[in-house]
């Protein structure tokens, strides 16, 4: 996404129930290590389900920029060459991610352990968030940054000409610093580890060992995870098929939830542990969820959801799940709202350096809905409105944040009055099917005029 896009604001209303199959994307963690993993194995990988968003698309330009062929066959379905384990070569331009902070941060990683200098920028959003996260361990191997102020981009990374593995404790739990981290190992010699104090989303540990690595992850005596991987392994070319994003998911299943009435099948969404957070809390709310025929696909677990419109009520959300539901906390703080009670988010303060600070961006626009909430550096209380109760007849900055779009877009489904965003653009970053999506279920959303 450029930050120079034209806002392309929007409106949704209430309308009758919501009903039909919502066939969300493919996963976008997933999507952006297939092309990754896909660059840096020797020969062709398929990958089909791909996410087509603004997100990935910049992923693989960027593997393109840095030596490997990257092929669109057909809706979803793509063709990687790789280049191997160490053979990316200097790109011959800045590396521009858009809006992704996934992108920029494993592709750093990626190019760290490589003798060659890469500049990295991104849109009005990214140049905003902390990269220092990712730059201080990618220092260990002995490569060097120079960014902005705060370690924001642009920036430019120099590769380690000489790396050496590393032993990382990650400080804060991401799945983006502990890949990058993986990204680096492997073109260094030796053991690289990861110890991280909670699970972070799995995809690199699982995919990496699909691609032929070999990655151990154990539990130490203090209950940490521990990641080793072998460094300069021999990746094999995979066919990957990507599994439907639960946090893509997670859009329809709110709006099913909240608007009355509604019934609707989501097909095909994760159940991976590390991604399902939201779908254990929606059940202690009392959303009425069948989680029916379970099955593997793409190497994840995945269900299909039958998803009813329910009678919900607000519960306090343990801080020990919040890595597993960290991009859902948007969306439940809507569905919060249209719950009887008062809804507790704590543990989440990671989502000030999100697209947006999410938890000031969820609260100014819920205030503006006619919805109390209360909010400290690592909390957000929302308090339920009940199923007819939140007012709507807002406009809410969506402040270049996909989830934060949907998130209101979705409010407005259910309020009382309609509610509208400022830009709906950045919803193409993730979710480019969503307005066509959620008005096949029946919902009244749509561009302004
Ligand atoms: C992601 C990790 C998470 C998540 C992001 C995708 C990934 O970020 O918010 O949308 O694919 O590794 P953090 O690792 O910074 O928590």
């Amino acid at each position: 996404m450029s930050s120079q896009a034209t806002p392309i604001p929007m409106s949704a209303r209430r309308r009758g129930p919501l009903k039909g199959t919502a066939a969300v994307p493919g996963d976008k963690s997933i999507s952006h290590r297939a092309l990754i993993f896909g660059a840096m194995a020797v020969g062709e990988t398929k990958i089909t389900g791909l996410l087509e968003g603004e997100d990935v698309l910049d992923t693989a330009r960027a593997m393109q920029a840095l030596g490997a062929s990257v092929t669109r066959e057909g809706a979803g379905e793509w063709t990687v060459h790789g280049v191997g384990v160490g053979g990316f070569s200097e790109p011959e331009t800045v590396i521009d991610c858009g809006n992704s902070g996934t992108g920029v941060r494993l592709i750093m990683g990626a190019v760290a352990t490589h003798d060659f200098c890469t500049t990295f920028t991104g849109d009005g959003s990214l140049r905003k968030r902390p990269m220092a996260r990712v730059t201080d361990p990618l220092a260990l191997f002995g490569a060097r940054a120079v960014g902005r102020s705060g370690g924001r981009l642009p920036l430019t990374l120099v590769g380690a000409a000489d790396p050496v593995p590393v032993d990382y404790m990650t400080p804060v739990p991401s799945a983006q610093v502990k890949s990058a981290v993986l990204l680096a190992g492997l073109n260094a010699p030796g053991r690289t580890v990861v110890t991280e104090r909670e699970p972070t989303r799995d995809h690199t540990e699982r995919m990496l060992t699909g691609f032929g690595a070999e990655v151990v992850t154990e539990t130490t005596p203090e209950g940490f995870h521990r990641i080793t991987l072998i460094g300069r392994p021999e990746l094999v070319p995979q066919e990957v098929a990507v599994p439907r994003d639960p946090s893509s998911a997670a859009f329809p299943v709110a709006a099913a939830l909240i608007v009355g009435g509604s019934d609707i099948l989501v097909p095909g969404v994760s159940q991976n542990p590390t991604r399902n957070g939201l779908y254990t809390t929606l059940v202690e709310m009392g959303a009425d969820i069948a989680f029916e025929n379970p099955r593997e696909e793409g190497g994840e677990p995945v269900a299909d959801l039958r998803v009813r419109a329910s009678a919900l009520r607000g519960i306090e959300v343990p801080p020990d799940r919040a890595a597993s539901m960290i991009d859902e906390y948007p969306i439940l703080s809507v569905i919060a709202a249209c719950a009887e009670g008062t809804t507790v988010m704590r543990g989440v303060k990671e989502l000030r350096v999100k697209e947006s600070d999410r938890i000031d961006a969820m609260a100014r626009g819920l205030e503006a809905c006619g919805v109390a909430v209360e909010e400290e550096e690592d909390t957000l209380v929302v308090h339920g409105c009940g199923p007819d109760g939140v007012k709507g007849g807002a406009v809410c900055a969506t402040r270049l944040d996909h989830r934060i779009a949907m998130s209101f877009l979705v409010l407005g489904m259910a309020a009382r009055e309609q509610v509208s965003v400022d830009d709906g653009g950045p919803i193409a970053t993730s979710f480019p099917t969503f307005e066509k999506l959620m008005t096949g279920l029946g919902a009244d959303v749509s561009r302004d005029n």
